[in-house]
C-alpha cells in the first residue's frame, strides 16, 4: 500500500481521475470498477472535464460499479444507478451495454451476486477498483464483520451507514436497510485499487484503515494485503496518520509519481 498526500481536496480528486486518465490512455479496453458517495463527485467532474478538454475517450471501456441499494429501481433519483449516470454515464462516451451495476430490483439477491460476479469474471476481471471509504470502514458496503474473502452479495447497513447516507433520501427512515455490494474478497481481485479519501471527518478511520490491524472490523484495512493499492488523501483525511514524513517523501522522490506533482 502507498499513501499519497495532496494539500486539499481538488488536487486529491484530480490526482485519482489523472491516475484512472493514465490507465485508460495506456489500456483503452481497461475494466474499471467504479465507487459512488460525495467524494467521488470530484473525481468525475474531473473525468468529464478531460473527456471533453484532452479528448479522454471511454468508448472502449467496461465498468462495474461497487454497490447499489436493494429495494431502488434503476431510475430511483437515490439509487446508484442514477448517481452514476448523472456524474458520468450521460457525460462521456462510455458505451452503455458495458456499464454495470449490481441490480437492487433483482427479485433473488443470491442470484444477482452470481450474475455479477460471473460478468466481472467475463469481462477478465477488474485493473482498476476506485473506492471510498465509510464512516465504519467499509469499501463498497461491506460493514464491519464483512468475510474478507467475500464476493457480491447482499449486506445489512449499519445505523451509521443509514445516518450518513440519511440527506439524500431526506431522512433516516427512507434510506434502504441492505445493499447489494461486490465482497472484499471481488474488490481484493482487481488488479489495481485507488482509494480516496478527503477531509477532517475520515482522519480517524484512514489511520485505522492504512496503519491499524487489518480486521474485518474495518473492510478497507484488508487493503494492506493488495499487492497494488493506492490510497490518496487530503491534509485534512490525512491528519492522523503516524507515517505522514514518509508519505510526503514517496510522493516528493519516487519517480512514478513525477508526472503527477
Ligand atoms: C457509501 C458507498 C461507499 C462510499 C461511502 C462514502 O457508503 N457505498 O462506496 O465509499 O458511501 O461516501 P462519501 O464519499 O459520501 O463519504
Amino acid at each position: 500500500m502507498e499513501v499519497l498526500i495532496q494539500p486539499d481536496v481538488d488536487r486529491a480528486a484530480l490526482l485519482v481521475a489523472r491516475i484512472i486518465a493514465a490507465e485508460i490512455r495506456a489500456s483503452p479496453k481497461t475494466v474499471l470498477g467504479l465507487a459512488t458517495g460525495a467524494t467521488m463527485e470530484r473525481v468525475y467532474r474531473q473525468l468529464v472535464r478531460m473527456h471533453r478538454e484532452e479528448k479522454l475517450d471511454f468508448s472502449r471501456c467496461t465498468t462495474f460499479n461497487l454497490d447499489e441499494y436493494v429495494g431502488l429501481a434503476h431510475d430511483d433519483p437515490n439509487s446508484y444507478h442514477a448517481y452514476m449516470r448523472l456524474h458520468l454515464f450521460s457525460q462521456v462516451n462510455l458505451n452503455p451495454s458495458r456499464t454495470h451495476l449490481p441490480d437492487g430490483a433483482a427479485r433473488d439477491h443470491l442470484e444477482e451476486g452470481w450474475r455479477y460476479e460471473k460478468l466481472i469474471r467475463e469481462a477478465g476481471g477488474i485493473d482498476l477498483q476506485l473506492l471510498g471509504i465509510g464512516q465504519t470502514g467499509h469499501i463498497g458496503f461491506n460493514e464491519p464483520l464483512s468475510a474478507l474473502r467475500s464476493r457480491t452479495r447482499e449486506k445489512a447497513l449499519t445505523p451509521t451507514t443509514i445516518k450518513q447516507n440519511a440527506a439524500n433520501f431526506g431522512g433516516e427512515d427512507k434510506v434502504p436497510r441492505r445493499a447489494i455490494t461486490m465482497g472484499v474478497g471481488t474488490i481484493m481481485d482487481s488488479r489495481r485499487c485507488v482509494l480516496l479519501a478527503t477531509g477532517a471527518g475520515k482522519a480517524d478511520i484512514i489511520a485505522k484503515a492504512v496503519e491499524g490491524p487489518i480486521t474485518s472490523m474495518i473492510t478497507a484495512s484488508a487493503l494492506q494485503w493488495h499487492p497494488r493499492c493506492t490510497v490518496v488523501v487530503d491534509e485534512e483525511a490525512a491528519a492522523k496518520l503516524q507515517g505522514q514524513d514518509y508519505y510526503r517523501w514517496i510522493f516528493a522522490n519516487e519517480p512514478e509519481w513525477e508526472a503527477y506533482r
